[in-house]
């Protein structure tokens, strides 16, 4: 291949953020607002990034409802996590989460307030007061938009820090030099289909999660999964990708997402005898238990019989005795996504809801600095010069083996931003870019050439829907060995078949074609680190439900699964049991 450092362009920046979302955008203020020159690279324009999406709240312990404390929320974090989360970054995000929020409120964040002037929070499930006691109000809200409002937030903080934006850009892949550094990107401007390597002395990814892996799923159509993929060809191994985060409310049939804030503003399950089942499931905290609690045992009333409807496939989500003036006024965008996608108005009928896939709780290793870190010689902690990884791309991990609802927004924020800090102490103004490696574009050019060069093959859609399908039937609420092992298989042939997809009429498609083909290469990444972790990880903990294996093993598997791309081959690390300050929580059973 010719010589790419004297025929691609080329732009140099301090910093270069792959992703617009809340922690890309959290990340790049802290940058801007240094002095950095910081560029950041989006699919979509920043304020459609799917954090814009998220609806309850942020978690903090501000007790503005009544007494809370970040040792309460550490506590429920790390039992929400089934006891995977690792416990110093959990520490650290809880004790920065009253910090952030405020900072977000003195950027001009449009909070719901209390009558007292203070901001709102309601209940959102597994939160608790004194260890598990009782529900407690820790999500602090802007109605059901409370994405909306950050993302917008942070947009415009970020324009008058003079962060420069790359709209409608696609980073291909990592350039690593001689010794293994991340030195930059290869980026696709979509419209035009030309490429360019950005270099950064700081490569930061933001890219979010990647839940189009799956056929019913809350995310946005632009969830394909970026960082993973370029981080797998990169040699960088994966971590806890069989925990995947089903939301127990999707609308049924559409899979739009229906905010926990319902059940957190009083909203109740039912099943079709109109009992309120969760009641049976989880006594203390009832509806409001964690996300794997609720989704299973929805899962379970459908299973024996009492799904409602025609098809008995889904429960119901009961708020009308809220009234109206609550669902108007904390609620409106449901109201709005009922009457569109589910043709009822919750102030009047409930809304049907089933399990739907929310969110993937492993990623690209991190410490809790946002430094990309992946084992050399068996040490765990080794870093990678130059990469960092925040938000729900990367796995640091607060959240282990199941996410608690608002600690996502929260880990983005504080995460984002601690990146941030950390990249400033390092003084990069004063450090030259480091030399490009002859071979800096070859990968990408070389998967845009095969995807460009091929004159026949199978559609991107028939292979992209179909490695949806299989991870759906596959790798669902409920899993097994059999199930799981007919799984792997079918994601491998998937992986074979992405290699011969045709994208036909290239000039005709405005490149479009050409962009799914490249999300292709990142899907199948994404699906085979989830299923061959979820197939080897013989124990059920948190969202990762076996039926063959229905206990939790903590002797064996209280670590964490790293999954590498070349041989597709699994290794393991320690989960950090040692918080910074305080003591362990030690591992119980979990009861709600
Ligand atoms: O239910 C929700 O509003 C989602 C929140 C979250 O995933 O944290």
């Amino acid at each position: 291949m010719a010589d790419i450092k004297s025929n691609l362009p080329r732009r140099r920046y301090d910093a270069v953020i792959v992703g617009a979302g809340g922690s890309g955008m959290r990340c790049s203020l802290q940058l801007a607002e240094a002095g950095l020159n910081v560029a950041v690279l989006s699919k979509v324009f920043p304020t459609r990034s799917h954090t814009v999406a998220a609806q309850g709240g942020i978690g903090a312990s501000l007790g503005n409802m009544s007494e809370d404390n970040w040792y309460w929320h550490m506590f429920d974090t790390v039992k929400g996590s089934d006891y995977l989360g690792d416990q110093d970054a959990i520490e650290f995000m809880c004790r920065q989460a009253p910090n952030v929020v405020y900072e977000l409120e003195h950027f001009g964040m449009p909070f719901d307030r209390n009558a007292d002037g203070t901001i709102y929070q309601r209940p959102f499930g597994g939160h608790t007061a004194n260890f598990g006691e009782k529900p407690v109000q820790r999500a602090c809200a802007a109605a059901d938009r409370t994405g909306h409002a950050l993302l917008h937030t942070l947009y415009q903080r970020n324009v008058r820090a003079r962060t420069q934006f790359f709209v409608e850009w696609m980073a291909l892949d990592l350039v690593r030099d001689q010794a293994g550094d991340v030195v930059g990107v290869v980026a696709l401007e979509m419209e035009t289909g030309d490429v360019m390597i950005l270099e950064a002395k700081a490569t930061i990814f933001a890219t979010g999660g990647a839940g189009r892996i799956w056929a019913a799923s809350t995310n946005a159509f632009i969830n394909t999964g970026d960082g993973m993929g370029m981080a797998a060809r990169a040699g960088i191994p994966l971590e806890d990708m069989e925990f995947w985060q089903f939301h127990p409310t999707g609308v049924a049939g559409a899979g739009v997402l229906i905010t926990e804030g319902v059940r957190g503003e009083g909203g109740i399950l039912l099943n079709d005898k109109g009992e309120r089942f969760m009641e049976r499931y989880a006594p203390t905290l009832k509806d409001l238990a964690p996300r794997d609690f609720v989704s299973r045992s929805m899962d379970q009333e459908i299973k024996e019989g009492r799904g409602c409807g025609p098809n008995k496939d889904h429960v119901l989500l009961k708020l009308d005795h809220l009234g109206a003036d609550t669902i108007l006024k904390r609620l409106p965008s449901i109201r709005e996504i009922a009457l569109k996608f589910a043709n009822v108005d919750p102030i009047k009928e409930p809304i049907p809801v089933v399990p739907t896939i929310h969110y993937q709780m492993g990623g690209i290793p991190t410490n809790y600095h946002g430094q990309v870190v992946a084992p050399k010689n068996g040490n765990h902690a080794e870093v990678i010069n130059g990469l960092y990884a925040i938000g729900e791309c990367a796995c640091v991990s607060v959240h282990g083996a199941n996410r608690l609802g608002t600690n996502s927004l929260l880990d983005l924020l504080v995460f984002g931003r601690s990146a941030g800090d950390f990249i400033v102490k390092q003084n990069l103004k004063d450090q030259a870019h480091k030399d490009l490696p002859a071979d800096a574009a070859d990968l990408p050019l070389s998967r845009l050439a095969r995807i460009d060069g091929s004159s026949s093959g199978e559609r991107v859609q028939d292979v992209a829907n179909d490695i949806r399908k299989d991870m759906q039937a596959h790798c669902g609420v409920f899993r097994k060995q059999e199930l799981l092992e007919a799984g792997v298989k079918k994601i491998l042939e998937h992986d074979k078949r992405r290699l011969n997809v045709h994208v036909k009429d290239k000039s005709k498609v405005f490149n479009t074609a050409r962009i799914e083909a490249l999300e292709l290469d990142n899907l199948i990444e994404t699906a085979k680190a989830t299923i061959i972790s979820a197939e080897a990880r013989q124990e059920s903990r948190g969202a990762h439900a076996r039926d063959d294996y229905p206990e939790r093993d903590d002797a064996k598997w209280i670590r964490h699964s790293l999954f590498y791309s070349e041989g597709n081959r699994l290794d393991y690390k320690p989960v950090t049991m040692k918080p910074l300050t305080v003591e362990t929580f030690q591992p119980k059973k979990r009861t709600f």
